[in-house]
């Protein structure tokens, strides 16, 4: 497994580009809206990983409440799996509480799976299944 990515959210990603791409020197590859999120998303390469900054695209938007308590911040972290399905199936077995039992599409068309906080120490986790057919 690796981390896929850390997902950042921002009331703006232009203005959030002004420290990660113009003055950290990160580059912004990737834009794009997953509207099953209501997000907007930007993807900056670090390492084997990738910093993913989130936008709210609606007020009702999971990242319009993240940021409405805490302000912003890091918002998750995403870990690269090879069988998603396996991965929910063994946490589950655990016990562990899921936000999503089975996977749906995220951003650049992967197959993700969101784990409860409560599951892993308060911290939200992405589970991403890179699919090279989509
Ligand atoms: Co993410």
């Amino acid at each position: 497994m690796k981390i896929d990515h850390l997902g950042i959210a921002t009331r703006g990603i232009e203005e959030a580009l002004r420290f990660w791409e113009d003055a950290l020197g990160l580059e912004n590859v990737h834009t794009e809206t997953v509207d099953d999120q209501k997000v907007r998303v930007a993807m900056l390469p670090l390492g084997e990983s990738r910093i993913e900054l989130l936008e709210p695209t609606s007020d009702d938007s999971p990242i319009s409440r993240f940021l409405d308590k805490r302000g912003g911040g890091l918002h998750h972290i995403a870990i690269r799996v090879d069988d998603i399905e396996a991965a929910l199936a063994r946490l589950k077995e655990k016990g562990m509480r899921l936000i999503d039992e089975s996977p749906r599409i995220g951003a650049e068309g992967c197959r993700v799976a969101f784990v409860h906080p409560s599951a892993a120490n308060g911290v939200l986790l992405e589970l991403v299944q890179n699919d090279p057919a989509l």
